[in-house]
């Protein structure tokens, strides 16, 4: 193992791996190193580039910490995150599509009775969103859990706020016994991914917008169905085509239907403010 040169030096390598004794990894390590040195080979990397690189990745990890994440937000704005997940969740007719969690899921959101209000106190239109949550065949699931989450009427989740309060727009929500879910929340806006750290600089430098379409997340789970991590999108939003991250899909594109005020709202109420409302229902798939 002397005089490696550009033809021999990947083999090399390759056979350093013969003493790893799980299967996955070794079978995943090759498959890396050879793409890595293809790559190398195929640019002709300089050696400046190469730093470059190695200051570029260095940054991506000083920029997290344990509310920010800039290697998922790397991640996801290469549209790896959306090819893990495509890969993962190819979900047969019946069952709802998945798409990218993004960094701003937070754990222990407060648990909600139905058709509670997760935008107390914050402007922007008022937004019912209700339907069901049913399994592949149709059949109503009770005790489905929702985690939701959103932004602010400005783009801003709570987590960026953190001097508002914590918290705020997130909910966690149960099915009832036919499956059905209600909220209330705030009609949200589009909004930029976090520009300030690497992945901003690496974006300008490609020529791309930062933007999301305007969305609501949520994370369905409940025993024996298999979690799903997904969004609703606002139809109409200017960046459904252009999504920084790649997550738009047909299925989980719905309309914001506006009401006059007056109408009668899904909880029964008729609001004195034109309000919006959302139809949607799930379906899940066995675990
Ligand atoms: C989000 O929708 O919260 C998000 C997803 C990916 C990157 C940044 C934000
Ligand atoms: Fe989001």
């Amino acid at each position: 193992m002397r005089n490696l040169s550009e033809d021999n030096l990947t083999e090399a390598v390759l056979a350093k791996l013969e003493g790893a004794s799980d299967a996955r990894f070794k079978f995943v390590m090759t498959a890396l190193i050879r793409h890595l040195h293809d790559f190398v080979r195929d640019v002709e990397l300089t050696e400046a580039e190469w730093k470059t690189a190695i200051d570029f990745l260095t940054a991506t990890g000083h920029t997290c910490d344990d509310k920010r994440q800039e290697f998922i937000l790397l991640s996801d704005t290469l549209g790896v995150s959306m090819l893990v997940d495509a890969i993962n969740h190819r979900m047969p007719a019946g069952t709802t599509e998945t798409t990218v969690l993004g960094p701003f899921h937070v754990a222990g959101a407060p648990e909600l009775p139905l058709g509670s209000d997760i935008a107390v106190g914050h402007p922007g239109i008022a937004t019912y969103c209700h339907g069901r949550i049913c399994d592949a065949a149709g059949k109503p699931l009770a005790g489905v859990q929702l985690d939701v989450w959103q932004t602010d009427h400005e783009g801003f989740y709570d987590v960026q706020r953190p001097e508002q309060g914590l918290m705020r727009l997130r909910g966690r929500f149960r099915s009832d016994a036919e499956g059905r879910y209600l909220f209330r929340t705030i009609k949200p806006v589009s909004y930029p991914i976090p520009t300030d750290g690497p992945v901003g600089k690496m974006l300008l430098l490609m020529g791309r917008h930062p933007y999301r379409p305007a969305h609501i997340h949520f994370i369905l789970s409940a025993p024996g169905y298999q979690p799903v991590v997904t969004h609703l999108f606002a139809e109409g939003d200017t960046y459904l085509d252009s999504d920084a991250v790649f997550g738009v899909k047909n299925s989980l594109v719905v309309d914001f239907v506006e009401q006059v005020a007056g109408s009668l709202a899904p909880d029964g109420t008729r609001p004195d403010q034109a309000f919006c409302v959302v139809q949607y229902d799930f379906g899940l798939l066995e675990a």
